[in-house]
């Protein structure tokens, strides 16, 4: 008996020291083509990966998920909650389609998102009036299918649902437009033994502000910390989680949990997105939730979840080329730098996807024989880029250093490989040939990639192929 207790004290030291404190991570799936999803739980596995956040409840991830021992956040995308909004029905259904029966095959659902940064300015208060009667519905729906202690709600917000008028953390609170909604889910919440959760970008605030301090977004100290009375914050991470607990505080839910849903740095399409900042940001990160220290008014476990593990190439680039460049892997599953995610073994690093089937070793590149006069270049790079991805090309990216000729092959390959190197994909009336061999130069950090192979989808994919390649006809037309 005495040993078995010994056993279970040991485990569940082990697990404060391991469980508590270890990074989730997002995983997206707006890619072209997508890694499968037993080979990414595999990686997950190998990489010690115990919690991943989900932006929807996709049948192929959460059935490769299945009896693995991740935990699981299942999101409903925002174009849901009207819905779920206005019928219990509707909320039951998808409990039962989306929670239910994957917690009887064996996943672990631990929480459900509901939305997706619903409260953001920039959607003009479209989801205001319908997340939080979704959010109940939800909750409700759980409760019936008898997951209510199993699986908690949430909503994933983004940081801007809060601030503090004199920069200093004690004083945050709920934005004004939105005080008494935000009051009446975090009461909600409360009520249910539910996590808030916030999304928190260094990165962005950098983007939007130039003089934002780098150093501030990182986690070695800071020449400009923020002094809040007998508090020194070294880090915006910090602040941040602080002054959304001080709005928690000030209306009276100071004890709520807390996640951070998404947290990171991206490696490419931006001056400050680069491979090196990504690493030092990330580990930074990772060491700060290992030491299980916390934020200075809430010492211990910090909850967060790294945005993200591979990279999206669908992903809209409204905000930014950054945007589909947040992968701590590459979109084959190739690890982008080193990077110990436990934090306590500073020599270990990602282990890659394993299995992962590539197209055959050709490129798509601009006729050495065409001249850069030639009157077809314009609209077919234009065309190239609008329907694959250039987020590569620009002031200080990885492809910034490429001449004109080669801004024109990465095009051209891109759009080749997106559409699984048929031949058709690369001709542009007549100035693009293929090529075996590698145009990338090895002295560049530009990388002209290969495609990964899809196991399902690839015929559809060609239908949508033939259909673009009409539409392409009339923009070389209006342009000869
Ligand atoms: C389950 O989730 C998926 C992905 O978000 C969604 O398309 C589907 O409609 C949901 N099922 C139900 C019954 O609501
Ligand atoms: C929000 O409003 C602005 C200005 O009226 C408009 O330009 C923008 O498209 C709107 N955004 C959405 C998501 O409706
Ligand atoms: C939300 O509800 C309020 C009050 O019922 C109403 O004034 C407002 O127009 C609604 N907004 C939207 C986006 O539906
Ligand atoms: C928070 O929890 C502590 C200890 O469990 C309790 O004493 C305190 O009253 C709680 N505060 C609120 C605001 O619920
Ligand atoms: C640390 O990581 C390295 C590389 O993954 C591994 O070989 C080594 O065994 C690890 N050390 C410990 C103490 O876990
Ligand atoms: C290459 O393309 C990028 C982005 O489209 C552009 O900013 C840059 O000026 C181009 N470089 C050359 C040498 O044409
Ligand atoms: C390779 O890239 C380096 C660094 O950008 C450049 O100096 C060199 O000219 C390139 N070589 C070729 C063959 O393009």
């Amino acid at each position: 008996m005495e040993v078995r207790y010994e056993a279970l004290f040991v485990l569940s030291f082990l697990c404060l020291v391991m469980c508590a404190s270890a990074i989730g991570v997002n995983w997206g799936i707006q890619a072209s083509h997508q890694l499968p999803p037993s080979i990414v739980v595999q990686m997950l596995k190998e990489n010690g990966i115990q919690k991943v956040k989900l932006f929807e409840a996709d049948d192929g991830v959460l059935e490769a998920l299945k009896k693995s021992g991740i935990q699981v956040m299942v999101g409903i995308p925002n174009d849901l909650l009207n819905g779920l909004a206005g019928s219990e029905k509707t909320a039951e259904n998808w409990v039962s389609k989306n929670v239910s029966k994957y917690v009887n095959d064996g996943v672990d659902v631990r929480y459900v998102a509901v939305g997706n940064e619903p409260f953001l300015q920039t959607y003009n208060g479209t989801y205001l009036n319908i997340t939080y009667p979704a959010l109940q519905n939800v909750q409700a729906a759980l409760i019936k299918a008898g997951l209510g202690n199993q699986v908690k709600v949430t909503i994933p917000l983004n940081a801007d649902v809060y601030a503090s008028a004199s920069g200093k953390p004690s004083d945050g609170d709920f934005r004004s437009d939105i005080h008494g909604l935000m009051v009446q889910i975090v009461s909600f919440l409360n009520d249910n033994n539910a996590p808030f959760t916030v999304n928190i970008y260094p990165f962005i605030s950098l983007y939007n502000d130039p003089n934002f301090p780098l150093d501030y977004a990182f986690f070695q100290g800071s020449a400009s910390p923020v002094v809040d009375g007998s508090i020194t914050y070294m880090n915006v991470l910090d602040a941040n989680h602080d002054t959304l607990l001080s709005a928690l505080r000030k209306n009276g839910f100071g004890n709520l949990s807390i996640i951070v849903g998404e947290i990171g740095w991206p490696t490419d399409g931006d001056m400050n997105a680069n491979i090196q900042y990504a690493r030092q940001f990330n580990q930074g990160l990772v060491n700060h939730v290992s030491s299980s220290q916390g934020t200075p008014l809430r010492p211990g476990p910090l909850d967060a979840y790294l945005f993200s593990l591979i990279d999206e190439d669908l992903k809209s680039v409204l905000p930014g080329n950054f945007e589909r460049h947040w992968g701590i892997f590459y979109y084959d599953g190739t690890p982008k730098y080193q990077l110990s995610l436990s934090g306590s073994n500073t020599s270990a690093s990602l282990v890659g996807a394993k299995g992962v089937k590539y197209l055959d070793r050709k490129w798509c590149v601009l006729k050495p024989s065409v001249g850069l006069d030639n009157q077809n270049i314009a609209a077919s790079v234009s065309y190239a880029c609008a329907n694959a991805d250039c987020s590569s090309l620009g002031y200080k990216t990885s492809c910034g250093d490429l001449d004109a000729r080669g801004n024109i092959s990465y095009a051209f390959n891109s759009y080749y490989q997106k559409n699984d190197q048929d031949q058709r994909a690369c001709d542009f009336n007549n100035i693009a040939t293929v090529t075996t061999e590698n145009p990338s130069n090895s002295s560049s950090s530009c990388r002209f990639n290969i495609m990964i192979e899809e196991s399902l989808a690839t015929s559809l994919r060609s239908i949508r192929y033939s259909w673009g390649w009409v539409a392409f006809i009339p923009v070389l037309v209006i342009f000869l």
